[in-house]
């Protein structure tokens, strides 16, 4: 369990590290007067009026009346969040972040695995260059159009076919041998030993935000399966938080206006074949609010890329539900759509840069919307615009209050021949909940979102319907949470990774006569709304997402309330926080 950063260090590191280090290394500073000065990294101007302070450790925006800490600067302008904004002050400040309570071996830090990663990535390039099958690698990258550079900026490498060859040229001793398989690269034998994961494979590194390799994709040559293989969830390592190509994104732009989401690495890597470099991949899982909030704190604009087809009409409504709260002012939404059986990789191949980057191409998240909603209901009967208003009335409640939701409403009423107050009134009281028919009924695509807050009660039922999803998600991912619950969850996965047959009656019984039968019993009684295998897998990936979003947040707001529980607002400032708290909410 992760404790609490403990507030004395917190007070401390701010005073280690000089905030005017931390925005140059970003953003260029000049002299001017007593302070800092750079055009605005949160604002579009032509004059400078971001002013950085030595003397008060503190910056401040005439312009745009953005301000903050050092750790701020790194939430605000890096994406990072509290936690891993502190913990690169102290990386920088080179200490380490003491917690204060909670399973100190579970918190200790990860600087070895991290080291080791490094050595990885540099064995797979190594491999690509040097192993006599190294050609059969590099004919693949070559066939599907990618040059030296890229590959080589991406890092890309080569597992050559065998069982032992990262294991002999990394495992040099027990314990080495132990954090090979700790980060994933090697699985262990039935009969003791080791062997390597990756095996005959083109090698994708993958690195966080701050550009620490944390795990590996790896494509097969052919159409073997699984066409793609990646790292599992390790200690360092959680797929549904990391966007693949955001390290490298970053570092070749400082001020990016877009960025496009793709589902895949070769996406990633084709596109910035052809000079478009600001993508990243969620790498086949479906997006989350908190992949959205990382991208939306460096850029503006979002802009989803999907397939043509079914799936992808899917994936875009799934995304969308998502997106709509987070669609503060000044923030964009848009969706593209490829052609039936292309993806972005084939697509720029095909047509190229200026076709792909072409804003005609893009619809905006509230056209789609109502597009949507208007194929799918008949808008010349009295009853086609009530399933209108009844079905799209709940969504726009879940845009923050601002000029989009006002214009949305105001498309609406036209739409549905509807007084624009009336409609208003009922969006305002959005607790119009989304009835499960009409949703149903209205989008086939739906996934219908529950209302449900309580996310770990939703990851048991779908557990509890569908046993065998708990393969896909290793119960150590939620080792440092604390929501109430979560003890539960952890203990029903390891379960399920332990008998991979059982089934939900074989769950009752083995809680059967402890506290937790009578819920469990509850559970597995209440309908599960998805029916599709997919959705369900996708679904639960989500809601762990959720959990651990949550308590993240949650373990913020900790923090904050920590600074200074009688005056929140000052302790806002203090770490640099604007006062309005809605938005950190
Ligand atoms: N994916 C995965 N495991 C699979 C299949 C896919 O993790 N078995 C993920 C990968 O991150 C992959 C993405 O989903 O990049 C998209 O998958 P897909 O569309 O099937 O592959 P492409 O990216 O189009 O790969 P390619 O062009 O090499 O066939
Ligand atoms: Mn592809």
């Amino acid at each position: 369990m992760a404790g609490l950063i403990p507030q004395y260090f917190i007070d401390d590191l701010l005073t280690r590290v000089d905030i005017v280090d931390i925005v140059d290394s970003s953003v260029a500073l000049k002299k001017a007067g007593r302070d800092f000065k750079a055009c605005c990294p949160f604002h579009d101007e032509k004059t400078p009026s971001f002013t950085v302070s030595q003397n008060k450790q503190f910056y401040h925006c005439f312009g745009c009346g953005a301000h903050g800490t050092a750790i701020s600067f790194l939430m605000d302008y890096s994406g990072l969040d509290f936690i891993e904004a502190v913990e690169e002050l102290a990386s920088r400040a080179g200490v380490e972040v003491p917690r204060e309570e909670g399973d100190f071996s579970k918190t200790k830090d990860n600087s070895e695995l991290y080291e080791l990663m490094e050595l990885v990535v540099r064995h797979f390039c190594q491999q690509l260059c040097e192993s006599p099958e190294a050609h059969r690698a590099v004919d693949y990258l070559k066939q599907r159009g990618l040059s030296g550079e890229i590959a080589k900026e991406f890092e890309l490498g080569f597992a050559p076919p065998g069982w032992d060859i990262l294991l002999n040229a990394l495992g040099t001793s027990d314990a080495a041998k132990q954090r090979l398989a700790l980060i994933g690269m090697t699985l262990e034998k039935d009969n003791g030993g080791y062997y390597d994961r990756f095996r005959d494979r083109i090698i994708f590194p993958i690195r966080d935000q701050r550009g620490r390799a944390i795990g590996f994709g790896g494509r097969v040559f052919d159409d073997s399966l699984p066409k793609y293989l990646n790292s599992p969830e390790t200690p360092i390592f959680h797929k549904g938080r990391e966007l693949y190509g955001l390290f490298q994104a970053r570092h070749q732009l400082k001020d990016m206006e877009r960025m496009y989401i793709v589902e895949g690495y070769m996406d990633v890597l084709a596109l910035a074949q052809h000079g478009i470099r600001n993508v990243v991949a969620s790498l086949g899982t479906a997006v989350t609010e908190n992949h959205l909030e990382r991208l939306f704190r460096v850029c503006p604009q979002i802009i989803f890329c999907f397939d043509g087809d079914s799936a992808g009409q899917k994936a875009a409504w799934r995304s969308m539900e998502i997106a709509l709260p987070l669609l503060k002012e000044g923030r964009q939404i848009h969706f593209m759509f490829m052609p039936e059986g292309e993806d972005p990789d084939t697509y720029v191949q095909k047509h190229g840069r200026k076709k792909f980057e072409d804003v005609n191409n893009y619809v905006p998240l509230s056209d789609y919307l109502i597009e949507k909603f208007k194929q799918e209901t008949q808008l010349d009967s009295r009853e086609g615009m009530g399933q209108l208003v009844d079905g799209i009335v709940p969504l726009v409640g879940k845009l923050p209050a601002g000029a989009l939701r006002e214009l949305l409403a105001k498309d609406i009423a036209r739409l549905a021949d509807m007084n624009i107050d009336s409609l208003k009134n009922l969006i305002d009281q959005k607790q119009t909940p989304v009835k499960k028919t009409q949703a149903q009924h209205l989008v086939s695509t739906s996934q219908y979102k529950k209302e449900s807050k309580n996310h770990v009660a939703d990851a048991i039922r779908l557990l509890l319907h569908n046993p065998e999803l708990g393969m896909t998600i290793e119960p150590n991912t939620l080792s440092d949470i604390e929501t109430q619950g979560v003890g539960f969850l952890r203990e029903l996965l390891t379960l399920i990774n332990q008998q991979p047959e059982i089934s939900c009656a074989g769950i009752l019984e083995h809680w059967r006569d402890s506290k937790y039968a009578e819920r469990l019993n509850k559970l597995s009684i209440e309908d599960s709304l998805l029916t599709e295998p997919e959705a369900i897998k996708v679904e639960l990936f989500e809601i762990i997402e959720k959990i651990k979003y949550d308590y993240q947040k949650q373990l913020r707001n900790k923090n904050l309330q920590k600074l200074d529980i009688k005056n929140p607002k000052k302790a806002r400032s203090i770490i640099g926080l604007s006062p309005a708290s809605n938005s950190e909410e």
